[in-house]
């Protein structure tokens, strides 16, 4: 599957993975920042944003296949820097588990390396036949919105919510039912951490609830060597909520590689 993508900025690669049900523009920030100093690639991922939507379970295997495809339709055979959030994570674990040759470091943002419980995934099955049933992502955007922000985002930043909505309902019922299943199905992964061996970031909001940072701490322990930084201010969109610190702390990363 083709994949729709920004690709700016010099010096090394650093592969960006959005998170459910959103797209790439929710790296506007690091594009800007990080894009001035590296080489920032930010897929639209199968069914979001620009990428074309195909009917049925969205895996994630097949979703880190198809940026397999992306960075080499762009000839990029060197390791990449590859970092995901929450779903986008889960993405970068199936991709470096399958392919380790092609990460030269992992950031894991906001995200897990566990699978659905089995109550997570039949609720999940249940939002996708629902999302089917009324062609509607809205009890979906109406549900989920709320969860991903901090007291602070809401309070204090509104304007970085309304952003998020609109990317929410621009995703089409079949893609959200599609990722939906596919992360219903996704494999445990807590056992693949201790063979991660590349520098490892996990990056979480203080105030994430979706993937807490006790979970990000055990996450980051696991891994060897890895870094932990917990963002303030920020709940499950740590990037996009505390634009300045993750930035400042996925550079600090970044520069620690050279
Ligand atoms: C995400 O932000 O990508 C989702 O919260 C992932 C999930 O639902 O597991």
């Amino acid at each position: 599957m083709l994949l729709a993508y920004d690709d700016d900025g010099p010096g090394p690669v650093v592969v960006l993975l959005h998170g459910f049900p959103l797209n790439r523009t929710m790296w506007k920030a690091q594009q800007a920042r990080i894009g001035s100093l590296y080489r920032v690639i930010s897929p639209d991922l199968r069914g979001h944003g620009h990428t074309a939507a195909p009917y049925g379970i969205y895996t994630i295997d097949e979703m880190a296949d198809d940026v397999l495809d992306l960075l080499n339709a762009l000839q990029l055979k060197e390791p990449v820097v590859l970092g995901g959030l929450s779903m986008g994570g889960y993405i970068a674990l199936s991709l470096i588990a399958r392919h380790p040759e092609r990460v030269r470091a992992l950031m894991l943002m906001d995200t897990r390396a566990g699978a659905d419980s089995t109550e997570a995934a039949l609720a999940r099955q249940e939002l996708a036949k629902q999302v089917e049933a009324t062609r509607s992502v809205e009890h979906v955007v109406t549900t989920m919105l709320p969860k991903l922000f901090s007291e602070t985002t809401r309070s204090l930043h509104p304007d970085r919510i309304e952003p998020v909505r609109r990317m929410m309902e621009h995703t089409p019922a079949r893609t959200v039912a599609g990722a939906l299943r596919g992360m219903a199905a996704r494999p445990d992964r807590t056992n693949d951490l201790a063979r991660i061996h590349v520098p490892t970031l996990v990056l979480v909001g203080e105030d994430d609830t979706i993937t807490p940072p006790n979970e990000a701490r055990a996450m980051a322990q696991a891994i060897p060597g890895a870094q932990l930084e917990i963002i303030p201010h920020a709940g499950h969109l740590a990037p996009l909520e505390n634009p300045s610190a993750s930035n400042e702390a996925i550079l600090r990363f970044l520069s620690s590689l050279a």
